[in-house]
């Protein structure tokens, strides 16, 4: 069966795309990304989507209390029958309504090694705070602010001449590469989470 992904961005869409690429060359094989919505009428991740033939749906969330909106969201990704949503670059925190309307089914990227430097501007953070080490995690959404279980994580050295594009850039790569692994991992139903812990099984 042919597993069905919605994605939910506000942005660029780099992750968005690099899963996109991931499914049509079969490193996350029997999947199709079936819906591609965002909150913000520019962002450039719908066209992307659009250029690849993938559906989307703008749905701007201007002026609308949290759940409200989170309910709209939600109708389309049943709609289209989603088995999995990826955030990616999506600058909305979610409401518990709609945590519990998909259990265990939602991945984040996130541009840091959590729980270190959540929220916005990790890669500043990062730099700010002087780490030698830093990275990225996929994790699945919780009702609380880049905090679920971790799925993978990847680390990329802070060199002493980075600034925050430098850095920022360097781990984009481990972004594109481990939002795939992590996908992957969960489509296939090859673990299971044991307290925080989520553990690859055969
Ligand atoms: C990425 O750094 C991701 O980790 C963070 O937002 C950024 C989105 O970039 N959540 P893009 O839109 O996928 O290019």
């Amino acid at each position: 069966m042919t597993k069905r992904i919605g994605v939910l961005l506000s942005g660029r869409g780099s992750n968005f795309e690099a899963l996109a690429e991931s499914v049509a060359t079969g490193r996350i094989p029997n999947a199709e990304i079936a819906i591609v919505i965002s909150n913000k009428p520019d962002a450039r991740g719908l066209e992307r989507a659009k250029a690849r033939g993938i559906e989307t749906r703008l749905i701007p969330s201007k002026g609308l209390e949290r759940e409200a909106y989170d309910r709209q969201v939600a109708a389309v990704l049943h709609e289209y029958e989603v088995d999995l949503i990826c955030l990616a670059g999506y600058m909305r925190l979610l409401s518990p309504y709609f945590v519990a309307e998909f259990p265990q089914r939602i991945l984040n990227i996130h541009p840091s090694l959590l729980p270190s430097f959540p929220g916005l501007e990790s890669q500043k953070q990062a730099l700010d705070y002087g780490v030698k080490v830093a990275g990225c995690t996929v994790h699945f959404v919780d009702e609380n602010l880049d905090a679920g279980p971790i799925i993978v994580q990847a680390v990329v050295p802070v060199q002493d001449t980075d600034d925050e594009h430098a850095l920022s850039e360097r781990i984009l790569k481990e972004e594109h590469r481990i939002y795939t692994e992590a996908v992957k991992i969960i489509l296939e139903g090859k673990f299971k989470i044991v307290g925080r812990r989520v553990i690859r099984t055969a």
